[in-house]
């Protein structure tokens, strides 16, 4: 799809963002032929870099974080980058973008906010009063959106003020990835799976991001936000949004965005008597991945007194027709076993098996879509064992790696997103009730942590999380994944 000419303003250009995700996506963006020659990225921060000092930090974040960089197509990118110093505080700086803006006014202009959520407001504010915003501008804001519901809507508010909601993109950079795009193929271009997708043949769906990371140099953006407002109030609701929704009219922004808020609220509240029995909270301590010792989370953060959780798993349920009593496991920690993110939807056993003892175990369905690290959808089927001996069962997967199925790099979801927002193509974006309504859910867990005298369990760092979350399952006769993969 053909991408009209624009201006990209990039605040916090000097960051982690930038120099992982940002830079990197637009360089592939732009070899692939997407971006058009007269495109600029006017990159932004406090320091007071030239354009070619800038560049020379660009070159060097690309060197690091791109494979097969062309050198060629390495400077053509560059010379679309400029530089310009703001200080925030100051103001100082806003003048300067001005001018190179006004060059031309009638481009499409986005502006992406890669810097701390407590800037967001200032610098909204900032952009307007400056003068920049136009008909064709867009403004691009990362999570966490708040604290909690009020933080959230007053910052909502602010933007708002500034910029109109079809102006506004908020990441989650989770609806980026290829897998959980593929999401909506699966159940909305088979025929096969939507019938099935129901509590009258799911048993129950388990969404797991697991890290072997710790918390690395960002503890102290972490202690602030923990696990549950870290990633599931965005990332796994989202996901849990995308395998309940029903189908939407059709791929237009609203459209999807109207399903997933249905899902939203349609969540069962989890109310301060049964935050216990229904959520689990962990904090790593030392222990050992990728075959080194790890410090606990309390030494990397050089405090002993945080109660941030690094692990939670929750049990959600969906309070409509096609969900009741299925539940959602949800989990994700810091400094777990392995790096892995899928989502597992467990279809339920067979009404009735006509083997004899000597066939073995017939285990149920199950679909996995696996987010990362090696994308696929995998579903176990029962087969006969092969051979001339009795009639064995077995369960095998039908397996579809994407890596191995198409030959093509995958792309990061930030290359796909920013060429949205270019775009004005909202779909992959949370629009504000759906902020509003993961809040309105994730709220009350809080507090009922707040109020609790409980902490989170300690858990070693390697593992699974704590052994409440293993029971959290299992009380209900349920195992995770991977404990019987
Ligand atoms: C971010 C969280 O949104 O997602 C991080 O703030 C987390 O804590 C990251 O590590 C995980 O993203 P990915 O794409 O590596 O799974």
């Amino acid at each position: 799809i053909e991408v009209q000419e624009f201006d990209l303003v990039v605040f916090g250009a000097s960051g982690d963002l930038a120099h992982r995700k940002l830079l990197p996506a637009l360089y592939h963006r732009y070899a692939d032929g997407q971006m058009p020659e007269n495109a600029r990225v006017v990159c932004s921060s406090r320091r007071s870099y030239s354009d070619d000092e800038y560049r020379t930090w660009a070159r060097d974040a690309l060197t690091e974080h791109v494979k097969d960089l062309e050198e060629e197509c390495l400077e053509r990118f560059l010379s679309k980058i400029c530089y310009v110093s703001i200080d925030i505080g100051s103001g100082n700086g806003w003048e300067d973008l001005k001018a190179i803006l006004d060059q031309r006014p009638d481009v499409i202009r986005a502006f992406y906010l890669a810097v701390g959520p407590d800037l967001f407001g200032t610098i909204c504010e900032s952009i307007g009063k400056a003068g920049l915003v136009t008909e064709q501008s867009r403004v691009v804001i990362e999570k966490p959106i708040g604290k909690n519901g009020s933080s959230a809507k007053a910052l909502n508010e602010t933007v708002g003020k500034v910029f109109k909601e079809e102006q506004i993109f908020r990441i989650d950079h989770y609806l980026g990835k290829e897998t959980v795009q593929n999401l909506m193929a699966l159940r909305f271009a088979n025929a096969l799976f939507e019938p099935l997708w129901n509590a009258a043949h799911i048993d129950h769906v388990q969404i797991t991001v697991a890290e072997s990371l710790g918390t690395g140099g960002r503890a102290g953006y972490y202690d602030t936000a923990g696990a549950l407002r870290d990633m599931v109030q965005n990332h796994i609701l989202q996901l849990l949004c995308l395998v309940a929704m029903e189908p939407p009219e059709s791929m237009d922004a609203d459209s999807v965005r109207d399903e997933k808020l249905k899902v939203l609220k349609a969540l069962s509240p989890i109310s301060e008597a049964m935050a216990d029995k229904l959520t689990v909270r962990g904090q790593y301590k030392a222990g050992a991945s990728a075959g080194g010792a790890v410090p606990g989370y309390l030494d990397e953060l050089g405090r002993d007194d945080s109660t941030t959780e690094t692990f939670v798993a929750v049990k959600a349920e969906i309070a409509n027709w096609r969900w009741a009593g299925v539940p959602f496991y949800l989990r994700t920690g810091k400094r777990l076993a392995q790096r892995v993110s899928e989502i597992v939807v467990q279809f339920r056993p067979i009404p009735h098996s006509i083997f004899d003892e000597e066939a073995g175990t017939i285990s149920a369905n199950r679909l996995i879509i696996r987010l990362q690290p090696d994308e696929g959808v995998q579903m176990t089927v029962m087969i006969k064992d092969p051979g001339p001996g009795g009639m064995r069962l077995r369960q095998v997967p039908l397996d579809m790696s994407f890596a191995e199925a198409f030959k093509v790099r995958n792309p990061d979801a930030y290359e796909r997103l920013i060429m949205d927002v270019i775009r004005g193509n909202q779909t992959l974006f949370m629009r504000r009730d759906e902020v509003d309504a993961a809040w309105a859910w994730i709220d009350p867990i809080l507090q009922a942590w707040a109020n609790s005298k409980d902490t989170p369990r300690a858990y070693t760092a390697g593992t699974w999380g704590p052994s409440a979350s293993i029971a959290l399952v299992e009380r209900d006769g349920r195992t995770w994944a991977e404990e019987d993969l």
